[in-house]
């Protein structure tokens, strides 16, 4: 039976449970692969912390770079930007497949990876970063890659979400919601980043460049977050018949300039018959017009340890079946270089 070695990056929130699976489901792993997908270690920083019993903390070790070494594919879970960077830029040059949830490394760092993996011929998957189980990635960047997406708008992080739902539908304060999306296992290690928006800039800036074939990077993203909505925005929201969103935008627009995009994270108000707004808890969803399709909703759980890695054993699972069949995954496709709008281009109306 062919074996492939898997390095597991991080043993964290959503480590645990992409451990879990590969252990729990290994038999129908190896069926759906091709090939039995060996556990061959899992990096973390500290070796002597209390893991889920699922975790055979034989194979913990704090040498990722070695471990990387000698790994047909590397999951990278740890987050951040350093050391995760190298790692992942490690393991393509000694030719894994790389399947990562890291979306605050794509948003910053995605051409360097999409093209260190195109010349040497690798894959790299990344559905988990964008709205945890909910396979977004796939459908923009496969999809419609025939079609032409006019615009992507969505709830794209679930902890401000869920923030603002237990806001307005129980009257918890700012504060205790945010403890309990960090207990949930929604939050980022450094929950500032949901909070203040830049996650869901992350993910936006990923989705846009898959949506329109380009290239934006989190700083193309102007950003306002959660912060300073309060208790009274959410009332007064309620009496109105609205809802507070903290909404992920990316469309075409054209001006008297030519065509551009504009990309961007912000509250809005929404009217309570309008889609998103029946979107709860740490649920995620996203709305996508094309010229042919139509209009789309991808919906479904953006958060937590267990719905993110459902989306990274799918992105396994190919990986190990291209390495099987030696095909590859989709390439970056990359032909417009459109001008990014500045933000007297917004729209106001979703
Ligand atoms: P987490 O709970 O903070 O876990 C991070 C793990 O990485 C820990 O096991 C940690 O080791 C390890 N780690 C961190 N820095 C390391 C280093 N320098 N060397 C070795 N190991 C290191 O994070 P998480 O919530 O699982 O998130 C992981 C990734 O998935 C992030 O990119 C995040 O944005 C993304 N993601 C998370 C979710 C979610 O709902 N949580 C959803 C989608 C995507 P120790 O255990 O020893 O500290
Ligand atoms: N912190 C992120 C969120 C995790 O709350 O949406 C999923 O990417």
């Amino acid at each position: 039976e062919r074996a492939l070695r898997v390095a597991v990056l991080g043993c964290g929130t959503v480590g645990t449970e992409v451990v879990r699976l590969l252990t729990e489901q290994a038999d129908d792993l190896t069926a759906r692969t091709g090939a039995r997908l060996e556990v061959v270690g899992i990096a973390v920083r500290d070796t002597t912390v209390p893991r889920a019993d699922v975790v055979d903390t034989r194979l913990l070790t704090t040498d990722a770079s070695g471990l990387v070494r000698g790994a047909d594919l590397v999951v990278e879970l740890m987050g951040g930007i350093e050391p995760a960077r190298s790692l992942v830029l490690e393991a393509i040059e000694a030719g894994a497949g790389v399947v990562t949830a890291n979306k605050a490394l794509l948003a910053a760092h995605g051409p360097e990876l999409y093209e260190a993996a195109e010349e040497r011929g690798v894959d790299l998957y990344f559905e988990a970063a964008v709205a945890g189980a909910v396979p977004v990635v796939r459908g923009v960047r496969e999809s419609f890659a025939g079609d032409h997406v006019r615009r992507v708008v969505g709830i794209v992080n679930g902890t401000t979400n869920f923030i603002l739902d237990e806001m307005t539908s129980r009257g918890v304060g700012f504060g205790e919601a945010l403890a309990d999306a960090q207990a949930l296992g929604y939050a980022e290690a450094d929950p500032t980043a949901d909070i203040d928006g830049h996650d869901a800039a992350a993910k936006i800036a990923i989705l846009a460049s898959l949506a329109f074939h380009t290239r934006v990077s989190i700083d193309d993203v102007p950003v306002e977050g959660i912060r300073y909505v309060t208790a009274a925005d959410v009332e007064a929201a309620t009496r109105g018949h609205h809802v507070i969103k903290l909404l992920a935008v990316a469309e075409r627009r054209t001006t008297a300039a030519g065509e551009g995009i504009s990309v961007r994270v912000h509250p809005a108000l929404l009217p309570l018959e309008h889609p998103l707004a029946a979107v709860h808890g740490a649920y995620n969803a996203v709305v996508v017009d094309t010229e042919a399709a139509g209009r789309l909703m991808f919906y479904g759980q953006g958060a937590g340890g267990a719905p993110t890695a459902s989306a990274v054993l799918g992105d396994v699972v190919a990986a190990g079946r291209n390495r099987v069949s030696g095909g590859r995954g989709p390439a970056e496709s990359r032909y417009a270089d459109l001008p990014l709008l500045g933000g007297e281009e917004v729209t106001t109306q979703f």
